[in-house]
């Protein structure tokens, strides 16, 4: 793959309806109820969050079984649930939002028809050395789409701290409205994540197929820093130790930097 040859970058989802779930999203009707969730970590329970708040049901699972969710389903409160990962799959969208290394665990059959949000991105230190994403011959998604040939991948939330996620939902047409890259194969899944972002606070830019999505992964310029106050103190940061404070990014600010690259 090339990656320094910039293609065109698409601006999909400019059209998206401002009803949010229950409206049109690009032509698409959006009828979205439940949201499921594989992975109920910082960016599970965070997105969780803003889909009960945008009137979503979340269906929640993690590794450990849904008893280690009580805690967190409690906190949600009644729109909530604690299930298992094959039950997760069964809603209208689902969210895989586990570390790479755990892609291979994933309900493959339950998942298959289904709209798939990726958020994963690749850590060696965490992840192990995975040669077909170091060469650059492959995107953390394609491993995704590989993983589950049945389910229709698009990697969206991925590029964000979830203490910025949590803090930077914005109306339609707000001003401080902030722009999330998402990359897909499949127009109609596309359509649907815009909606569902659309309906939780954000804007989306259409970047391509998923192999497009190397331009907003680990250590490009639109992965992270674009949402954080203070990007300097954000380099190198611990994860527990990172500044909490967000600043919008608007659609503009976030092309310019996936045509960066
Ligand atoms: N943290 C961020 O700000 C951020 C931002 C953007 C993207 N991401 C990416 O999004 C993904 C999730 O990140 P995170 O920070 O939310 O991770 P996290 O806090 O470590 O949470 C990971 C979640 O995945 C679950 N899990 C692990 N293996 C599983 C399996 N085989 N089946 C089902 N669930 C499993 C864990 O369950 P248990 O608790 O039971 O082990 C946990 O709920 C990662 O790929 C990360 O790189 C993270």
């Amino acid at each position: 793959m090339s990656r320094g040859n910039s293609s065109q970058v698409g601006r999909a989802a400019s059209c998206v309806s401002p009803e949010g779930n229950g409206g049109w999203v690009l032509g698409v009707a959006v009828s979205m109820k439940k949201i499921g969730f594989i992975g109920a970590g910082h960016i599970g329970s965070t997105l969780a969050r803003l889909a009960i708040d945008a009137g979503y049901e979340v269906l929640l699972s993690n590794r450990r079984g849904p008893a280690s969710l009580s805690q967190l389903v409690a906190e949600l409160g009644p729109a909530a649930s604690a299930v298992t990962p094959s039950e997760a799959a069964t809603a209208d969208l689902v969210v895989v939002t586990v570390p790479l290394h755990a892609i291979d665990q994933l309900p493959e059959a339950e998942l298959v028809g289904k709209t798939v949000i990726d958020t994963n991105n690749y850590y060696p230190d965490r992840d192990g050395r995975i040669p077909e994403l170091d060469s650059g011959e492959s995107t953390t998604s394609e491993m995704l789409q590989r993983r589950l040939p049945g389910s229709r991948i698009v990697k969206a939330f991925s590029n964000v701290v979830y203490l910025h996620l949590r803090q930077l939902p914005r109306p339609a047409n707000d001003p401080q409205r902030s722009t999330l890259p998402m990359a897909g194969d499949d127009a109609e899944a596309k359509a649907l994540v815009a909606g569902f972002a659309d309906s939780v606070g954000f804007d989306v830019l259409d970047v391509g197929g998923l192999h497009e999505g190397w331009r907003f992964e680990n250590g490009r310029p639109a992965y992270c820093l674009p949402y954080a106050a203070d990007p300097e103190a954000m380099r190198g940061s611990e994860p527990g130790s990172r500044p909490m404070e967000a600043k919008p990014a608007a659609r503009g600010v976030i092309a310019a930097l996936i045509e960066r690259g």
